[in-house]
């Protein structure tokens, strides 16, 4: 089994993710979505809204299943049989720190990164830049799936 691993923060998930998990899922027999629950940092959505979140985005895509992680993701990996993370790459700035990531993975654990770029229609998308366009009235749909931006406008007008 070809298992691999898209994690992320995902706070929410947009169609840029959605892209990326999509295509690996077209490539692997499984796609873990793994969310990073990380208690140092703020987020709008909490570890199990992002996960339900992801969730209802994917249902259609059978070979996609989401989860939660904390930690270091390559223990995430080690746990799951997972040989390599796949990322999406939207532009040179993304590189730096992508490429240390991954060789640190390599160097300590032996699991690979695979960078697929990003489709040029979402090149410009982040979930800070859609929280902080929706924030003040901005028009998001078209960039996050449907059940995202309902939630996104609810939690917005309850803050
Ligand atoms: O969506 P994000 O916030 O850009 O995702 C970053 C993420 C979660 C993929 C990355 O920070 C990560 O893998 N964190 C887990 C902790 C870890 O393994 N850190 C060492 C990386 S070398």
């Amino acid at each position: 089994m070809r298992r691999v691993v898209c994690p992320g923060s995902f706070d929410p998930v947009t169609n840029g993710h959605l892209d990326i998990i999509s295509r690996a899922a077209q490539l692997y027999d499984e796609v873990v979505v793994a969310v990073l629950r990380n208690p140092n940092k703020t987020s709008l959505f909490t570890t199990e809204e992002r996960v339900e979140l992801i969730r209802e985005a994917v249902k259609k895509l059978d070979n996609v299943r989401v989860d939660r992680f904390e930690g270091l993701i390559v223990d995430f990996c080690r746990a799951n049989e997972i040989s390599a993370i796949v990322k999406g790459l939207r532009a040179i700035s993304d590189f730096d720190y992508e490429m240390q990531m991954a060789q640190m993975n390599y160097s300590q654990a032996g699991v690979e990164t695979l960078f697929m770029t990003t489709n040029p229609l979402y090149a410009f998308l982040s979930s800070s830049l859609v929280k902080d366009f929706a924030r003040f009235g901005g028009d998001v749909s078209g960039l996050v799936p449907a059940g995202v931006l309902e939630r996104l406008n609810s939690r917005l007008t309850e803050s």
